[in-house]
């Protein structure tokens, strides 16, 4: 679709630009992308001073439901680009700005292995071979030597790379996306020291929404390690996932069951006892169950074919697999191909590794 525009030119820029923003507090979507551009103290610092003349650009919608708006100078350069995604009448993104703004925060410290982030630095032992050889599963053979070659792999909220990286260097092409444009930048430094990865590895500060347009059944398998539990709304995450994956592949989650365990464990004791991860880095009412997030993967046209359980040991520093999904657990649904239908059972062919009975149980404990 060609985007039509409408042209509003404005002067000053800052008188319309503030009742731009005033009109933009309507919109939580529109909030957070002009939070984003407030965070890094750029966007407004180079909208109000000095700009002679400018306009407001709104691009009509893309077919994926996003709407950009534009800020743009008299010479037609883009000051902010914002994008503005909808599904159907209501506004609707993954991204929350109070997220966004922690993880802002903690940008330079992904790659210290005692640091806020030792615990993903250490899940790499767990959820590498999990996507590794699941996706081997399904994969046909080596090409040029790599377990993974050949594989196009999305790893979304990638952070600064913990899984991206290992990943790249199983042979597979992978790209991580993070809306914290310092995760991209402290991710892609990191990755240029290694050339194996140079061919390999690509970062975009963007969130799935945004990708979702561009890259239409375009990966073997989507990453979403310690994501969900950040996002304002899962759903739409999972349709973009839909609409990113090819039919046939497979989606890998990690996150915290919502448990009372996990309530104590996860939050009072890791965050404010042990400071194992700083404190506010969760909020319990976004974790989810397994029995909740395999219900909403299912009604968006995936199958799920494994979860199970894993434990964090706080003396060793070291993850396990549990028999209990009761805090932390890892998921792989599969995208149905196009004959299935969209909310599919179970077939007889599909291997689960957790029990529907006493486990569920468990996992719709909260
Ligand atoms: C706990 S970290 C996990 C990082 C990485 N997946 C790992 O396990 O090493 C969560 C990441 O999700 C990112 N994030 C937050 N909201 C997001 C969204 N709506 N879409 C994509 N990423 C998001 C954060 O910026 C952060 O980098």
């Amino acid at each position: 679709m060609r985007p039509s525009s409408c042209f509003r030119p404005v002067r000053p820029v800052a008188g319309h630009a503030a009742a731009m923003l005033r009109k933009a507090l309507g919109s939580s979507a529109f909030r957070l992308s002009l939070g984003l551009g407030l965070q890094r103290g750029r966007v407004l610092g180079a909208i109000f001073p000095g700009i002679p003349a400018s306009a407001c650009r709104v691009h009509s919608p893309q077919p994926n439901g996003t709407r950009r708006h534009e800020l743009v100078r008299t010479d037609g350069s883009t000051v902010c680009s914002l994008h503005h995604y909808s599904t159907g009448s209501s506004s609707r993104t993954t991204l929350d700005p109070s997220e966004f703004k922690k993880f802002q925060a903690l940008a330079s410290r992904w790659w210290d292995e005692r640091g806020a982030f030792a615990a993903l630095h250490s899940m790499n032992s767990l959820r590498v071979p999990f996507v590794r050889d699941n996706l081997l599963k399904i994969h046909q053979g080596l090409q040029g030597g790599r377990l993974l070659s050949g594989m196009r792999i999305l790893d979304v909220g990638c952070g600064g790379g913990l899984l991206s990286e290992p990943l790249a260097r199983l042979g597979a092409d992978v790209m991580g996306v993070d809306p914290v444009e310092d995760n991209v930048r402290i991710a892609e430094l990191h990755s240029s020291s290694d050339p194996a990865l140079r061919e390999r590895l690509q970062y975009r500060a963007c969130t799935i929404e945004e990708l979702s347009s561009e890259e239409r059944e375009a990966f073997d398998a989507i990453v979403a390690s310690e994501l969900v539990e950040h996002l304002l709304d899962v759903d739409v995450f999972i349709q973009c996932c839909h609409q990113v994956l090819k039919p046939g592949g497979l989606l890998f989650i990690t996150t915290i069951n919502k448990t009372k365990l996990s309530y104590v464990l996860g939050i009072v004791v890791a965050e404010h006892l042990l400071h194992i991860v700083p404190p506010g880095t969760h909020t319990w009412e976004k974790f989810i169950s397994p029995v909740d997030l395999e219900r909403m993967l299912e009604s968006n046209g995936f199958c799920v074919e494994s979860i199970q359980g894993m434990l964090f040991n706080p003396l060793s520093g070291s993850w396990s697999w549990a028999e209990s999904t009761a805090l932390n657990y890892a998921l792989c649904a599969v995208k149905g191909r196009e004959e299935q239908p969209p909310s599919h059972t179970h077939g007889p062919e599909q291997q689960r590794t957790h029990d529907g009975g006493a486990a569920d149980q468990e996992r719709r404990e909260s």
